[in-house]
């Protein structure tokens, strides 16, 4: 008999987390050889090809650790953005941020008010180190400020905000989103995940690294996961007062991030002309879908990423089922908190194509 040693009692009701699936999985499972994969918001376009280079011509230092803060890429990323690189926290993925942020600030019975759904990393995050996420449902998918404000306690630490939201796709409007960052306390952290900022092309999207001095509560996350194309390399950043910063690093890996993946990413600042492409090539596909989908009499969310969240009149695992079997990785939503809805990655055309194709063969 095995005896099974105790965890953390925080770690009681926590699963691991359920990723896309990937495609060599799918692959063995299923003895397909050719798999479309919308499942975890890549980048169907691949990546720069300056990030290649950069990449080659790093390789050959792989026995030397990288430099722990990346201070080329933080350096880079300042001119680029317009703010200090002291601003500038490089993560393992901005994953790695998230949870770098509640591992400094959640300590047991804190309080984080995040919507539902969102990311479920950060939920997950803050268990872990036993604070209690206060979950306030979405309204047609868009964030609740007025209720979220309303559920601020003197327990409460830290407020995350997903804009665009995953997996809804929507997004803040301007002076809602201006507003709550002004009336929020300033002792109460204010976390703004922008994974999918470069794809976002609206009038209405507020542009957030100008309020860092007035808000100095503020933490703006970004990553190389998407536009960018760097998913597997694993690289994000955090925009934040140094001050916070400190804290992070103090709980942060020696050496987080990788040196193919820092090259990688100094080298993918510079091609504007990609991350220009990309973006309208998106806005292409997710045009193509919307409409294809709204043809079948299918709704969804306004997404202004590159992704779209489906409404259906059945379990989306159904579907999500269906289509795999046809080789085609989508995630179902039943994972995602909306049961009847599906989350569909935007695809190059022809992965876009042959989606709507089997997802009518399905519905049919
Ligand atoms: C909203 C959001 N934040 C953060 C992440 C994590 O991205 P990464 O760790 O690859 O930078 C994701 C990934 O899907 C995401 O959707």
């Amino acid at each position: 008999m095995t005896t099974k040693i105790p965890a953390r009692k925080n770690l009681k009701n926590i699963s691991a987390y359920v990723a896309g699936k990937p495609i060599e999985e799918v692959q063995r499972e299923l003895g397909l050889t050719r798999i479309i994969k919308l499942a975890s918001n890549e980048n169907p376009y691949g990546y720069s090809q300056l990030a290649k280079k950069a990449m080659l011509a790093e390789m050959d230092q792989t026995a030397y650790y990288p430099e722990g803060m990346a201070p080329a890429l933080a350096e880079k990323l300042a001119v680029k953005l317009d703010t200090k690189k002291e601003n500038i926290i490089i993560g393992n993925g901005s994953d790695e941020i998230i949870r770098l942020l509640t591992r400094s600030y959640i300590a047991e019975n804190d309080e984080v008010i995040m919507p539902d759904v969102t990311f479920p990393r950060y939920e997950t995050n803050v268990l872990i180190e036993g604070g209690s996420p206060v979950l306030v449902p979405l309204i047609d998918g868009v964030h609740d400020l007025d209720s979220m404000y309303k559920a601020i306690t003197d327990k409460t630490k830290m407020i995350v905000i997903c804009n665009p939201n995953n997996p809804t796709g929507t997004i803040i409007e301007k002076a809602k989103l201006e507003a709550f960052m002004s009336k929020v306390p300033k002792h109460i952290l204010l976390i703004i995940d922008e994974a999918y900022y470069e794809y976002v092309n609206d009038e209405e999207y507020l542009e957030t690294i100008p309020y860092l001095e007035a808000h100095p509560n503020l933490v703006i996350l970004r990553t190389f996961s998407k536009i960018y194309g760097l998913a597997s390399l694993r690289i994000g950043y955090g925009i934040m007062q140094p001050s916070i910063i400190e804290e992070l690093v103090k709980v942060k890996d020696a050496f987080n991030t990788n040196r193919l993946a820092q090259a990688a990413a100094v080298a993918s600042l510079e091609d504007d002309a990609f991350v220009k492409y990309c973006a309208n090539q998106n806005q292409l596909g997710k045009v193509y879908l919307q409409t294809e989908l709204s043809k079948m009499g299918l709704e969804y969310f306004p997404s202004h990423a590159n992704f779209l969240m489906i409404k259906l009149n059945q379990p989306g695992k159904e579907i999500f089922e269906g289509l795999l079997k046809q080789g085609i990785i989508i995630r179902s939503g039943h994972l995602l908190g909306y049961d009847d809805t599906i989350r569909v990655s935007i695809g190059s055309q022809e992965e876009n194509e042959e989606f709507i194709q089997a997802l009518k063969i399905i519905l049919n």
